[in-house]
């Protein structure tokens, strides 16, 4: 059975004024029918293009490699193929709602469109299905608030919206990238707590992208972790999070506040380098306390889950 999402060797490049870059290098995931699957790593990691690249929404970069869901071809399909998908198998949600909501339009509608557009509802039978859904995603008075325009709704409502409609076609993949980072922390808890509710209850497949290690381990079977453009670690977040095995996950670890936020905060010190700049060795190299002069000469690539010439073990972190 082939997977539910399938990426291998994605690259997504970009043509600049100042030159070109790679944001993302060689990117290799899957995301099995009802999985879940975390892509973590500092802002400009890559994260974003990685997954905007697979639904043809960067217009202007270059993307090789291949990717397929449900079995069909994502790069390289038409426009036209992938404004099927969009909406309908797959669906994605943004940090920041209002680049997705048009402020014109009531809320209700906003929801109901995608029943219209794939399902071919009439308008009274998408309103009815826009109110239940708006529901279930624990919006009070439903029925009132679909009439409302996004700028009459609190930020987390806003959010709430946003998921309704992206559920509305029962997508078997969403995507949400950075989903509660603009929220304050309590409305970010509980959003997060309805998409892992709303994942399990309808046992879809998820890809959480988030700079928050701690927020996607919590909701993810499966981490891809990022660094300049490229995967350095990936595997299943219980491994990834008691033996680490690339110092950078290690150090991301030790900057993740613990529940009881006790606290372990050790920034990583640095900062993410230029891609546009040429990068023979390792990317975390100048960062990395563990690095030798090997390190800095040769392109290192992915192997055995990890993109490191000397990884960690797991006796080494038995102090993290
Ligand atoms: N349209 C674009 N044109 C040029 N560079 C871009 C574009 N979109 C993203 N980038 C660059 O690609 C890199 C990765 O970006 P992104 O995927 O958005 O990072 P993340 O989501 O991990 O924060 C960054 O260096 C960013 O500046
Ligand atoms: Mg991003």
């Amino acid at each position: 059975m082939s997977a539910l999402l399938e990426v291998t060797g994605l690259t997504v490049r970009f043509e600049t004024k100042r030159g070109g870059l790679t944001a993302a290098e060689d990117v290799s995931f899957s995301v099995p029918a009802g999985g879940t699957l975390g892509i973590v790593g500092e802002s400009g990691s890559g994260k974003s293009v990685s997954v905007l690249s697979l639904l043809g929404l960067l217009p202007g970069a270059k993307v090789t490699g291949t990717a397929s869901l449900e079995g069909k071809k994502l790069i390289g399909a038409s426009e036209a193929e992938l404004t099927k998908l969009r909406g309908d198998r797959v669906a994605m949600i943004f940090q920041d709602p209002m680049t997705s909501l048009d402020p014109s339009w009531r809320v209700g509608d906003q929801v109901a469109e995608p029943l219209r557009l794939h399902r071919g509802l009439d308008a009274a039978a998408a309103r009815a299905k826009a109110t239940a859904l708006l529901e279930s995603v624990g919006l009070p008075s439903p029925a009132e608030l679909a009439r409302a325009y996004p700028h009459h709704l609190s930020g987390g409502q806003r959010q709430r919206v946003m998921i309704a409609a992206a559920l509305a076609c029962e997508p078997a993949l969403l995507i949400a990238d950075e989903p509660t980072t603009a929220l304050d922390v309590t409305v970010q808890a509980q959003v997060m707590e309805l998409l892992a509710r709303l994942q399990r209850e309808r046992k879809m497949g998820l890809v959480l992208i988030s700079h928050d290690l701690g927020l996607v381990s919590e909701v993810c079977e499966e981490l891809l972790v990022m660094y300049a453009g490229q995967v350095v670690e990936r595997g299943p977040t219980k491994r990834l999070l008691s033996a680490p095995r690339h110092p950078y996950v290690a150090g991301l670890l030790a900057s993740t506040p613990t529940l009881e936020g006790t606290g372990r905060l050790k920034e990583i010190p640095g900062t993410v380098p230029d891609l546009r700049l040429p990068l023979p060795g390792c990317r975390f190299a100048e960062r990395c306390p563990q690095a030798r002069p090997e390190c800095t000469k040769s392109p290192v690539s992915l192997l055995d889950e990890v993109r490191c010439l000397f990884p960690l073990s797991p006796s080494r972190l038995s102090h993290v």
